[in-house]
């Protein structure tokens, strides 16, 4: 659970208490060890819609680490609801035999396990299904896709699918299943006021409305028995005009509880309007930001276990929102994406060793884009053998120089010590870009990252040399081996004439020490990458007028959609100004001429007291070059510039490697 190192196993004695979080709560039919609940988690490792090994270990690991109650992703109850490749099917009986193998795995490690169960209705965030459908005919927010209006055989064929894949789960050893109406999925466009705009009797009436949810839940309870969890998911707010908002959230609660077919309510915000963003609170947000709605929604449940979630990190957090009658049941993904041990090593006192999560949505953006689910710090994240996880040892322990601090080479440099090399870190600042980065407005979370691998290379026995970079004898003479991680500098615009004007790259540019007028400045934005928009931020807050510039026809591409939201929104509150498809020429007498690059054409912008650029990179490579005989690994930037996650998982490579 904790990673060995020469002083890690003395270091752990129990210190920590928290005896609310570690209680033990019945729901339905199941007695949970804890309250440490993993809420629904795509991971994208589904292949053709079909449950792999990938999908199991997942869960399977998140149980060996000690949740107490596991919900498996998103699962297809029809198959208008197969929105891609990687969503599993629910209604057919090709996964069934997987359906059966995780959940005895899931509760022979003393885990229940509960199903999904979704049905997106109108709303496409991957691409139209093959037959979008939705309780009005309003169009999906995201996608403005115009579902066909559901008529009532329809509804009744959708809540018979519920039921008839609850059941099926049932029989196949699932503790319960939940029913995802949050986040603007169809049981949330029959549950809002906002999205359902019918008059007949699934319409209207917080009565009507909650009929869908209802029918589905009376239905599973009597098909699978009272012991089986059904379990709701949904909006405490949508953050709609005219939608669902907490006072409405507290009078659905009270007719769903009245109803006495659920066995909990877990509530997340947002559906797939603007308000998107709230349903992954990011980094930008408070921690555990909306746990007052949580407190309201517990009063209205009137003793049905209710799930607080939404940037909830930490134990003490964790604690304090059952302490302060926030909820029965702590929901946290992202942190249980980060460290499946999470409860083991709170529940040891040893949380300081959990891997922390950022909140800067990265691993959300992943599974957006079709991608297989990861995180900055846990490369591991559905391999078999995840929880507990430590670096293998090695059998020809060598004398290592990690040249650079940054991500990557901390990464590298803990990994390599815990596996017993003896390693020496040389770097000019610890965590490198990172660091720069976590001085900006909104991104000091990601510090947590360089605390973290601090700790880890502390514990492991790394030596530190800081405040500067080795030099080539120095390390020539002492190391067998050189993993060399000295980062990646911006390059000069390549559209912008040489000027003895004020330009800076953004790696370069020190507010402190910028002592010139602040009427204007120009960030070229060659990168779209979120620290950038902390730049943008940080300059918003100094500067009369921030000109954001971009050669592509939008900004933030490599921002996950629900963090551009926030980014836009700052953006524009700020009056700044964002020009696309614009890249700088040249800046002469305090004046910026740029073009647009699709048609050449040419405009100016007047007195500009600065112009930043955030560029692609160039890795440094002048001590790679001058041991070009040597045994050198690079990683991170200076192997290749890319996105953070890359950088650290290449110096997690590297520390294996050698
Ligand atoms: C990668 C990822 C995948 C998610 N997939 C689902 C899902 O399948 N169903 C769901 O209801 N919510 C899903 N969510 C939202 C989470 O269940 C949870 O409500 C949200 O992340 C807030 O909790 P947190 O702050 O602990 O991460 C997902 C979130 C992330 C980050
Ligand atoms: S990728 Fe980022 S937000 Fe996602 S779980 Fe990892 S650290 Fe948290």
């Amino acid at each position: 659970m904790v990673p060995p190192g020469k002083r890690m196993q003395e270091t752990s004695q129990r210190v920590e208490q928290y005896p609310n979080l570690f209680s033990e709560i019945k729901i339905a039919g199941s007695r949970l060890r804890n309250r440490i609940a993993l809420p629904a988690t795509v991971t994208n490792l589904a292949r053709q819609n079909r449950i792999t090994e990938g999908y199991k270990n997942f869960l399977i690991e998140r149980a060996k680490g000690g949740v107490g109650m596991l919900i498996s992703e998103v699962i297809a109850v029809d198959p208008n609801a197969i929105a891609q490749p990687a969503i599993v099917t629910g209604f057919d009986d090709a996964n069934d035999a997987d359906f059966a193998d995780l959940a005895s795995q899931v509760n022979r490690e003393g885990a229940a396990l509960v199903g999904q169960l979704w049905h997106p209705g109108k709303q496409q965030l991957w691409g139209a299904t093959s037959s979008p459908m939705g309780v009005s005919n309003q169009p999906d927010a995201y996608s403005w896709t115009v579902p066909r209006v559901m008529t009532n055989g329809e509804i009744e064929g959708v809540v018979s699918a519920y039921i008839t894949v609850a059941a099926k789960l049932s029989s196949l050893g699932y503790n319960g299943v939940e029913l995802h109406g949050a986040h603007g999925y169809l049981i949330n466009q029959f549950l809002s006021p906002w999205s359902n705009l019918r008059e007949d009797l699934w319409g209207g009436s917080v009565e009507n409305r909650i009929r869908f949810a209802v029918q589905i839940a009376h239905g599973i309870k009597t098909e699978a028995g009272k012991d089986f969890i059904v379990g709701l998911k949904m909006p405490g707010t949508e953050e709609v005009e005219g939608g669902i908002d907490p006072d409405e959230a507290e009078r659905l609660t009270k007719a769903l509880t009245a109803s006495g077919a659920f066995d909990y309510f877990a509530y997340g915000q947002g559906n797939f309007s603007l308000s998107l963003e709230s349903h992954v609170p990011d980094i930008n947000y408070q921690p555990g930001h909306f746990l007052e709605i949580h407190k309201k929604m517990k009063k209205a449940a009137a003793g049905v276990p209710v799930m607080a979630l939404g940037r909830i990190s930490t134990p003490k957090e964790a604690e304090s929102a059952l302490t302060a009658g926030q909820g029965d049941l702590i929901g946290m993904t992202r942190a249980l994406i980060a460290d499946p041990d999470w409860p083991k090593k709170a529940e040891a006192g040893v949380s300081k060793y959990i891997r922390p999560t950022t909140f800067d949505n990265v691993a959300w953006g992943l599974v957006h884009q079709g991608k297989p689910l990861s995180d900055h710090l846990n490369p591991l994240v559905g391999l078999a053998g995840e929880s507990g996880w430590t670096p293998p040892q090695t059998k020809t322990p060598k004398t290592i120089a990690v040249v650079g601090a940054g991500p990557a080479g901390l990464q590298a440099a803990w990994i390599a010590a815990a596996r017993g090399h003896d390693v020496t870190l040389f770097g000019r600042r610890l965590g490198g870009a990172l660091d720069l980065e976590t001085q900006l407005p909104g991104r000091s979370d990601m510090g947590r990252i360089t605390a973290w691998q601090k700790l880890m290379a502390e514990e492991a026995g790394v030596k530190f040399h800081l405040g500067r970079l080795a030099s080539e004898d120095e390390v020539r003479d002492s190391a067998d081996t050189i993993i060399l991680a000295t980062g990646a500098d911006q390059r000069w615009p390549e559209s912008l004439a040489p000027t003895n004007e004020p330009v800076l790259s953004a790696r370069a540019f020190d507010i402190a020490k910028w002592t010139g007028r602040k009427d204007r400045v120009i960030l070229f934005d060659q990168d779209q990458t979120a620290a950038v928009y902390g730049l943008a931020d940080l300059l918003a807050s100094q500067f009369k007028e921030v000109v954001l510039m971009t050669p592509r026809p939008q900004f933030a591409e490599g921002v996950n959609y629900c963090s551009s939201i926030g980014v836009f929104r700052r953006l524009y509150s700020a009056g700044s100004t964002l020009l696309p498809a614009a890249i700088p020429v040249a800046f002469k007498n305090g004046n910026v001429s740029w073009s647009n690059p699709y048609i050449g054409s040419l405009q100016m912008i007047e007195d500009v007291d600065l112009l930043i650029y955030a560029t692609p990179r160039s890795p440094r490579l002048s001590l790679a070059y001058a041991m070009q005989d040597f045994d050198l690994i690079r990683v991170g930037d200076c192997q290749s510039p890319r996105p953070l996650i890359g950088a650290i998982h290449s110096g997690h490579a590297a520390g294996l490697q050698v």
